[in-house]
C-alpha cells in the first residue's frame, strides 16, 4: 500500500493536479458556453432546428476526433507535452469562434475547439491518476471533474453577462483567458513519472518521484511501476486479449452509460428545457440554468470528499438510483397538462435532482475508473477508446434530442432516458470493479490473473 505524501510534497502533487485541471475547467467552459450563445446565434445566422443541432453538435465531433488521435499521442509524446499542444488549439478554437464570419466558419472553429476537448477530457484525469498517491487518487482526479463542472458554471455566467447586449463572440473568446493559464502553467509541471518508466526514463522518474513523494516511498514505487511496465508488450492488440477484455468491456460500457442517461441534455440545452417549463425571457432561462450547473458542482464536490473513503461503486449505484427516480418525476411533470405555477417548479427541482444525483457518482467516477482501468503500456489508447464511446454517444445524444421530443414528446424522452438508467445501475452492478485503495499496478496484476471485475 501507499502512504501519504510529505506536506512539501502534497503541495505540489495539489499544485500540478490544480493546473492540469484547467484542462477539465475548459473542458467545461467550452461545452457550457453554447446553451446561452445559441439563443442569439440562431437568430443572427437564421437558423433552422437541424442547423441549430449541428452548431450544438460540431464541438462533440471534434471532441470524438480528439478522442481518436489523443490516446496515440498521449503514449508516444506523453501526457504533459500533448497537455501543451491541447491548450494551444483551445485558444485557437477560442479565437475563431469569436471572430467567425458566417455559420460554416463558426462550425469550424467550433470543431477545433471540441479536438481540444476531446484530448484533455481524458488525457488531464490520465495525467492526475498517474501522479496521485493511491490513498488520494479518487480525490485528485476527481478535482479534474470539479473544475470540469465549474467552467460550466462560469460559462452560462459569461453567457447570462453577455445575453443582454446579445454578445456571442464575446462568450466564445473569454476561454482565451483559462487556455493562457493551462498553457503557461503546463510548463512548470513534470511529466508522469510512469510515462516515463514506460519509455525506458527510469531516473527521470525517480527525479520526479523524489519531488512529489516522502523520500522513503520513492524506490519503493519505482520498482512496482518497473515491474509492471515489464510485463507489458503495450501493443494494441493486449487490449483484445482475453485477459483485457472486460476491462474494455466496463470503460466502454460505462462511457456508453455516462451519455446515453441523458445529462447533456440538460447541460446542453438547460434554458431550452426552462423556456419549455414555462420561464419565458431568454435572460432568466440562462439564469436558472446557473443554478443547475451550481448543483452539480455542490455534489461533485461532495462526491471528491467521499470518493476514497465510500468507494467508486457505492457512489456509483446511489448515482443511477437517484437519476432514475428524478426522470420519472421529471417525465410525469411534463406529461401533466399545462406545466406552468407549481408543476414548472416541480420540473425544476427534479432536474436540480438529476443533476446532483450524477455528479455524486456517474460524472466523476467514470473518468476515475477508466484512468485506473488499464495497463501503463496502453494506457492512453485504451483510455482513447472508452473515451471515443464517451463523445460518439454524446454526439448522438445532443444531435437527437431536440428531434426526440419531437417524436416521443417531452415526458416520453425523459422515461426513455429513466428507462436507460436503470439498464446503467444493473451494469455497474455486475461489472464496475472497486478501485478504491489499490494502486494502478494492483489493478493492472488483476486482469492479468484472469479475475472477474468485482474480485478486485
Ligand atoms: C461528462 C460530460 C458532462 C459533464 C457534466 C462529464 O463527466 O463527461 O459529458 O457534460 O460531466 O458535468
Amino acid at each position: 500500500m501507499e502512504n501519504k505524501p510529505a506536506t512539501d510534497a502534497s503541495h505540489l502533487v495539489y499544485c500540478v493536479t490544480a493546473i492540469s485541471a484547467m484542462g477539465g475547467m475548459l473542458f467545461g467552459y467550452d461545452i457550457g458556453v453554447i446553451s446561452g450563445a445559441i439563443l442569439f446565434i440562431k437568430k443572427q445566422f437564421s437558423l433552422s432546428a437541424g442547423m441549430e443541432e449541428i452548431v450544438v453538435g460540431s464541438v462533440l465531433l471534434g471532441s470524438l476526433l480528439g478522442a481518436v488521435v489523443g490516446g496515440i499521442l498521449a503514449d508516444r509524446f506523453g501526457r504533459r507535452k500533448l497537455l501543451i499542444a491541447t491548450a494551444i488549439v483551445f485558444a485557437l478554437g477560442a479565437i475563431g469562434a469569436a471572430l467567425a464570419p458566417d455559420v460554416a466558419w463558426l462550425i469550424c472553429a467550433r470543431i477545433i475547439a471540441g479536438v481540444a476537448i476531446g484530448i484533455a477530457s481524458f488525457v488531464a484525469p490520465l495525467y492526475i491518476s498517474e501522479i496521485a498517491p493511491v490513498a488520494i487518487r479518487g480525490k485528485l482526479v476527481s478535482i479534474n471533474q470539479v473544475a470540469l463542472t465549474s467552467g460550466i458554471v462560469i460559462s452560462y455566467l459569461v453567457d447570462y453577462a453577455f445575453a443582454g447586449a446579445h454578445a456571442w463572440r464575446w462568450m466564445f473568446a473569454m476561454a482565451f483567458v483559462p487556455a493562457g493559464i493551462f498553457g503557461v502553467g503546463l510548463i512548470f509541471i513534470p511529466d508522469s513519472p510512469r510515462w516515463l518508466v514506460s519509455r525506458g526514463h527510469v531516473d527521470s522518474a525517480r527525479a520526479v518521484l523524489v519531488r512529489i513523494r516522502n523520500p522513503q516511498q520513492v524506490d519503493a514505487e519505482l520498482s512496482r511501476i518497473q515491474e509492471g511496465a515489464a510485463q507489458q508488450k503495450g501493443h494494441w492488440s493486449e487490449l483484445l486479449s482475453p485477459l483485457l477484455r472486460m476491462a474494455l468491456i466496463v470503460g466502454v460500457g460505462l462511457a456508453m452509460a455516462q451519455q446515453i442517461t441523458g445529462i447533456n441534455t440538460v447541460i446542453y440545452y438547460a434554458p431550452t428545457i426552462f423556456k419549455f417549463a414555462g420561464f419565458s425571457s431568454s435572460a432568466v432561462a440562462i439564469l436558472a440554468s446557473v443554478g443547475i450547473g451550481v448543483v452539480n458542482v455542490i455534489f461533485t464536490l461532495l462526491a471528491m470528499q467521499l470518493i476514497d473513503r465510500v468507494g467508486r461503486r457505492p457512489l456509483l449505484l446511489i448515482s443511477l438510483a437517484g437519476m432514475t427516480l428524478s426522470l420519472l418525476v421529471l417525465g410525469i411533470a411534463f406529461a401533466l397538462p399545462q406545466l406552468s405555477g407549481i408543476l414548472g417548479w416541480v420540473a425544476v427541482a427534479s432536474l436540480m435532482a438529476y443533476v446532483g444525483s450524477f455528479a455524486v457518482g456517474l460524472g466523476p467516477v467514470f473518468w476515475l475508473v477508466l484512468s485506473e482501468l488499464y495497463p501503463l503500456s496502453i494506457r492512453g489508447r485504451a483510455m482513447s477508446i472508452g473515451t471515443i464511446a464517451n463523445w460518439g454517444a454524446n454526439l448522438i445524444v445532443a444531435v437527437s434530442f431536440l428531434t426526440l421530443i419531437h417524436l416521443m414528446g417531452k415526458a416520453g424522452t425523459f422515461w426513455l432516458f429513466g428507462g436507460v438508467s436503470i439498464g446503467a445501475w444493473v451494469f455497474a452492478y455486475l461489472l464496475v470493479p472497486e478501485t478504491k485503495g489499490k494502486t494502478l499496478e494492483e489493478i493492472e496484476s488483476h486482469w492479468r490473473a484472469g479475475k472477474h471485475p468485482r474480485e478486485l
